[in-house]
Formats: structure tokens, C-alpha cells, sequence
């Protein structure tokens, strides 16, 4: 099987690997991909949420299969283009990558769908946004609508603050259009944990879930990121959890759009916080998490490309896909001054020490070469995912490799899987 895959980041290093692993993949395009991406599959240099590029691609390579990572080419209709030209891919249309792409249509959706969520009011008029901050207590929580890169999500102590969110989102359109409407949300307290659905349109098959850890700073201070680390399993997820958001959450969204004539085939990632009255979907995703793509596909067992091959092709037979019983640890090296400012092409060194590790992973995120030198290329730059028998092990493995590796203003955070391990009380 000849797989392309859309993307350049840490979770599309990750797929890549994956789908590299099983003997039913014989070659991998990706694009734009990346420096690390580029050492496992052949690297294209097209834009990827270009859809008539994408497919120009697809069929110059004959791609047997196409997997699309991030959200921005689904929203722009990638996977539309791909369909249409009957070329098998895995990944929503348009339409229901609108579960992502706008929040105010996922509270549709899970409405419809019975699914427990924030209780929220949305709007475009910043006069009735502020007003109908009454009908909600601090912490207040401001989103902009639509893709603002992570970034659109302020948790606001004051009632003051919080109007002046919405004046930021609605008024200056800090988040340009995408935040010209904007979701005032009910604040939900508790550990959160990615859960990712496999769906080819009518079933789901689940993943390992993951933690994430979005604030930039350890003991989740300062801003929000597009995630600092990651760790599966997660102990306060037990099987009875996953099947309780199995059947009222995943399964029941995927029935709803399914019923609405946009069937949804591609990764359901369910962003869940686990409240005092059970667990609630705090967002949809539409895509694989990063950095939890990095931290659950290490421990999948079997073909990554068989399962989205059959979900592409709308035969799904599972409802649990095979795991590992290894911990994975993931944390992510960033450039100073992220998630704002910084600078790129800082020298990265110490990685081919690593290499011939089985326990670790080094995953490519934002990295690039430059006469021939590894050079740093974005924020998030390169997400290393140590394995171990338990997650102790795992973590153990993830940082003694990130003390090898070495650039200009590197940072990470240093408590990923922390509360797991040691039992710190949860937020
Ligand atoms: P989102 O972009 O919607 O995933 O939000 C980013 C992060 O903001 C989430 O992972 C949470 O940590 C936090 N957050 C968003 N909405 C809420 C909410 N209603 N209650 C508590 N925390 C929230
Ligand atoms: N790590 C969070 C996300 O991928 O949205």
C-alpha cells in the first residue's frame, strides 16, 4: 500500500512512523512533512490545505490511501477534493470538520446528540455577549467560534476581564473572522483526557486515551499552548470510563451526523473533562491530538494503515483497537518565547545519540535543514516519547533523552505525567 499523508508536524512524524511500521505499507509521501519525516517517507513540496493540489498529488503518486493530520486542510475541504475524485481517504469533509472548525456548531451537534457538555450561550453582538455573562459564574470561559490555532480560549477570573475577551475577540477580531462570533461557556472543573475515536462513518473504534498538558509551565501556569506533552495510559481512565464515552459521546455524534447526511469518517478526538457528575466534552476535534498522536501510536498494536484503510472505506469491525501494555511518556522541546514569539533556526544537536535507543522516540515537530544542519523551524520543535513498562519507566526514558538533545533558548516543561505517577491532587 502506497499511503500519503497531509501535514509537517510532530503528529504527522508520528503516523508516519506508525504506518511505516506494519508490513502492508510499502511507501510513504508526505507533505509538506519535515526534517525528521523526511528520513521514513519521501517529502512533496505542496501545500497542504490546498485541495486541488492535494489532489493533483494523490493522483500523480497513485496513493492507495490518504490521511490528512491537521485541521486546517479538512476545513478547507481536502478530504472533500479527495472523495470526489474517488481516491481513498481518511479524514471528515468540510461539513463535519465543522465540529472543529466552528465551537458553536459542535454545541449543535452534542445537543442533538444528547451529549453532556458545558452549558454556553453564543453570539456575534459584544453588548449581549457581556450581558449574558450574568447567566454564568468565574472562572468565565470566552472562546473565539472558529480555528484560532490553539490561542482562541480565554479563562477569565473577573467579570472585567471577561468583557474585555469578548471586545478583543469580537470587536478588535484579535483572532481575525474566527472570532467574530464567540462561545461564553460554563467553567468545568477536573482532570481532562483526549480520547480518540476511529470512525468510518457509522461505528468507532477507540484508541488508548491520553493525557495532555496544555499550559506552557510546569504545574499548568501561563498560557495555553497547542500542548507541552503527553502521557498514555492514563489511570483515571478505566475501561468503564471509555465505554461510557463510547456509547453517550462518540457513538451518539457520529449518529447524529450520520442522520444530518454528513457522515463523519476520520479521527473523532473527544477533548473530556471527568466533572464531579461525570465525564462532559469540553471540544470536538477532527484530527489525531498533538502531541497525544506521539504518546498513544508508539503503543498500537497491528497496522495503523489496515484500520484507516477500512475506516476510509467505511468497514470498520472493531470497537477497541489493540494496545500495548508499555507506558508512553511524551514531552515536547519548544523554542523560547513560544506559544508567543521566537525565533527559528537555532542548531539542534544531540539527536543521533538517540537514535539506536528502542525506549525512545524522537518525533519532529517544527524542525528543518539548513546546509545540511538540523535547524529549528518552529515553536514546538521536537516531541520525544520515551517507553516503559510503566509510566514511571516511560517518563525516565523521555527525559534522560531530552537531556541530550540541545538548542539555542530549548525548554520543555518538566512535570509531564507528574500527577499520574505521584499522585499530586488533580486541579
Ligand atoms: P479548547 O480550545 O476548547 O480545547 O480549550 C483549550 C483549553 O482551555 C482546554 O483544554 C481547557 O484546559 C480550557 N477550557 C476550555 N473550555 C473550558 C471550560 N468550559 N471549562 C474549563 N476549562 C476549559
Ligand atoms: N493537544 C491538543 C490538540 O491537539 O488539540
Amino acid at each position: 500500500m502506497k499511503v500519503l499523508v497531509i501535514g509537517g508536524g510532530g503528529r504527522e512524524h508520528a503516523l508516519c512512523w506508525s504506518l511505516a511500521r506494519a508490513a502492508d505499507v510499502d511507501e510513504i509521501v508526505c507533505a509538506p512533512g519535515n526534517a525528521g519525516i523526511a528520513k521514513i517517507a519521501r517529502c512533496a513540496h505542496v501545500k497542504p490545505d490546498d485541495p486541488s493540489a492535494v489532489r493533483a498529488l494523490a493522483e500523480r503518486e497513485h496513493a492507495d490511501l490518504v490521511v490528512v493530520g491537521p485541521e486546517a486542510p479538512l476545513v478547507a475541504g481536502v478530504a472533500d477534493a479527495l472523495r470526489e475524485a474517488g481516491i481513498a481517504v481518511f479524514g471528515p469533509s468540510a461539513t463535519a470538520a465543522q465540529l472543529e472548525g466552528s465551537k458553536a456548531y459542535a454545541k449543535e451537534v452534542m445537543a442533538e446528540a444528547g451529549v453532556s457538555t458545558a452549558r454556553h450561550w453564543t453570539g456575534t453582538d459584544a453588548a449581549a455577549a457581556k450581558e449574558a455573562l450574568e447567566g454564568f459564574a468565574a472562572p468565565y470561559v470566552v472562546k473565539a467560534d472558529g480555528l484560532a490555532a490553539g490561542k482562541g480560549v480565554r479563562l477569565c477570573d473577573t467579570r472585567a476581564e471577561a468583557s474585555e475577551a469578548i471586545d478583543e475577540a469580537i470587536v478588535a477580531r484579535a483572532f481575525g473572522d474566527a472570532g467574530a462570533r464567540v462561545v461564553l461557556e460554563e467553567h468545568l472543573a477536573g482532570p481532562e483526557l483526549s480520547v480518540f475515536a476511529i470512525s468510518d462513518g457509522t461505528r468507532v473504534a477507540l484508541l488508548a486515551p491520553a493525557q495532555d498538558h496544555k499550559r506552557v509551565g510546569d504545574g499548568d501556569t501561563g498560557p495555553n499552548t497547542g500542548g507541552m506533552g503527553a502521557y498514555s495510559p492514563v489511570p483515571l481512565a478505566d475501561e468503564a470510563l471509555l465505554e461510557r464515552v463510547r456509547c453517550e459521546a462518540l457513538q451518539p455524534t457520529i449518529d447524529a451526523l450520520a442522520a444530518r447526511g454528513t457522515p463523519y469518517v476520520g479521527v473523532l478526538y473527544a477533548g473530556l473533562v471527568l466533572t464531579g457528575e461525570g465525564p462532559k466534552v469540553l471540544e470536538y476535534n477532527c484530527r489525531f491530538g498533538d502531541p497525544e498522536a506521539q504518546a498513544v501510536l508508539p503503543r498500537l498494536r497491528g497496522s495503523l494503515a489496515a484500520v484507516l484503510r477500512s475506516a476510509a472505506r467505511g468497514r470498520l469491525t472493531q470497537t477497541r483497537l489493540d494496545t500495548d501494555d508499555t507506558a508512553c511518556v511524551t514531552v515536547v522541546l519548544a523554542a523560547a518565547g513560544y506559544p508567543g514569539r521566537y525565533d527559528k533556526g537555532a542548531r539542534i544537536t544531540g539527536l543521533e545519540s538517540l537514535a539506536a535507543r528502542e525506549d525512545v522516540l524522537v518525533f519532529h515537530a517544527g524542525t528543518t535543514k539548513r546546509e545540511g544542519q538540523l535547524v529549528t523551524d518552529g515553536g514546538r520543535v521536537l516531541a520525544v516519547s520515551g517507553l516503559g513498562a510503566d509510566l514511571r519507566a516511560a517518563r525516565d526514558a523521555a527525559y534522560g533523552a531530552v537531556d541530550h538533545i540541545d538548542f539555542d533558548g530549548a525548554f520543555c516543561r518538566r512535570d509531564i505525567a507528574a500527577r499520574a505517577i505521584d499522585g499530586a491532587t488533580e486541579r
